[in-house]
């Protein structure tokens, strides 16, 4: 059994987990730093990395207690190093690398959109598939034909769907992390307004959310100017009805495009009711299977980091310890770009040999 301890601190969660030969959870501790956030309206960068620091020790531990598992019998270290917040990336990054080292363990830099998508594994999904990942920072349409190999077929020309969820979520008054609470007030709504859908006309794959975004600001705007109340929960079924068309129709044209017969559903905004209940009907419409994680693996967690590990660590994919965090790197990113740009030395055995 390969037992891989993984860290993930590239935004407002510090969390670290054991996970056996990529598939099964053993342990996954989670602090979310979301309430010392939401006073704000958002993440505070410098303030998440000062979190992190302060609570990563304590986090790892439980993960190895939780897991009843000694640092000695830990196969490898994995960690996210790229992309995120870079101040928050470097305290999980410089932690696992001073563990790794000193317990003689191989490192394993992952990289965070890999992981969302990796998450699946542990719900038994299994190459090939056409993957959404829609996070905070990321929506993207991505065809995994095997593991470790990843072609986007479609991404965000603009925001990303969380940043537009956290963004309505904000201007409608219901608080950060707005994405669940645009959720829970959708429930209650019934989604009357129309909004306009990007329209392309290229065939792409792409979507755009900053015009379903500002659509919404606007009508929230104008009707404060005209005294008129707005009914949140109608307006929040109106939006979210709209992404999810967006996020779904995308994805299934890609799937039916590639000829895939599995769809997955991956990042935070995965957790969404209506995305995932539209995901399965649509999957049933068109005969394919639909997988998605558990809600608690949809948003940042480190199990999904232990999880993409396992084929790095099954092919001998080791990082070396001057591997550097990234705040920007796309998830097809080839040695070359570490090299260049990070200078990094990205040491594979096969490599060496
Ligand atoms: O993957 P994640 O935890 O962090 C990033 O890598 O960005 O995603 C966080 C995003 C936030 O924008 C949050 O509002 C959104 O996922 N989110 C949701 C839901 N739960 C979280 N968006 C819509 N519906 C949800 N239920
Ligand atoms: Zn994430």
């Amino acid at each position: 059994m390969v037992k891989i301890l993984a860290i993930e601190s590239s935004c407002d969660e510090t969390a670290a987990a054991v996970v056996a030969d990529g598939t099964t959870v053993l342990s996954n501790i989670i602090f979310s730093q979301a309430d010392l956030h939401s006073k704000y309206g958002g993440v505070v960068p410098e303030v998440a990395s000062r979190l992190h620091i302060e609570c990563i020790d304590k986090v790892v531990d439980e993960a190895l207690k939780e897991a009843h598992t000694a640092l000695e019998d830990i196969d490898a270290v994995a960690v996210t190093f790229a992309p995120g917040l870079i101040g928050s990336l470097l305290v999980g990054l410089s932690y696992a690398k001073a563990l790794a080292y000193a317990s003689n363990k191989p490192l394993i830099g992952v990289h965070h959109i890999e992981g969302h998508i990796c998450a699946n594994y542990l719900n038994g999904l299994t190459p090939p598939f056409v993957c959404l990942v829609a996070s905070g920072g990321h929506s993207h349409i991505i065809k995994v034909s095997d593991y470790r190999n990843y072609e986007i077929l479609g991404k965000t020309r603009d925001d990303a769907a969380g940043e537009a969820f956290d963004k309505v979520a904000r201007v409608l008054g219901l608080g950060y992390p707005g994405g669940p609470n645009v959720d829970k007030a959708a429930r209650n709504g019934t989604p009357c307004i129309p909004f306009k859908k990007p329209d392309f006309n290229d065939g792409t794959l792409d979507f755009s959310f900053s015009g379903i975004k500002t659509a919404v600001i606007n009508y929230v705007h104008n009707a404060e100017q005209k005294g008129e109340e707005v009914n949140k929960n109608d307006l929040a079924a109106s939006f979210q009805k709209t992404v999810v068309e967006l996020l779904s129709e995308n994805t299934f044209k890609a799937a039916k495009q590639s000829g895939v017969k599995k769809v997955a559903l991956a990042g935070g905004v995965a957790s969404n009711s209506a995305l995932r209940e539209e995901f399965q009907r649509l999957a049933q419409k068109n005969n394919m299977e639909f997988f998605r994680p558990d809600p608690i693996f949809c948003t940042d967690n480190a199990a999904m980091i232990g999880a993409a590990a396992y084929h790095y660590y099954v092919r001998e994919e080791f990082s070396d310890l001057s591997l550097n965090a990234k705040a920007y790197l796309p998830i097809n990113f080839t040695q070359a770009d570490l090299l260049e740009k990070g200078k990094n030395k990205w040491l594979s055995a096969k490599n060496d040999a």
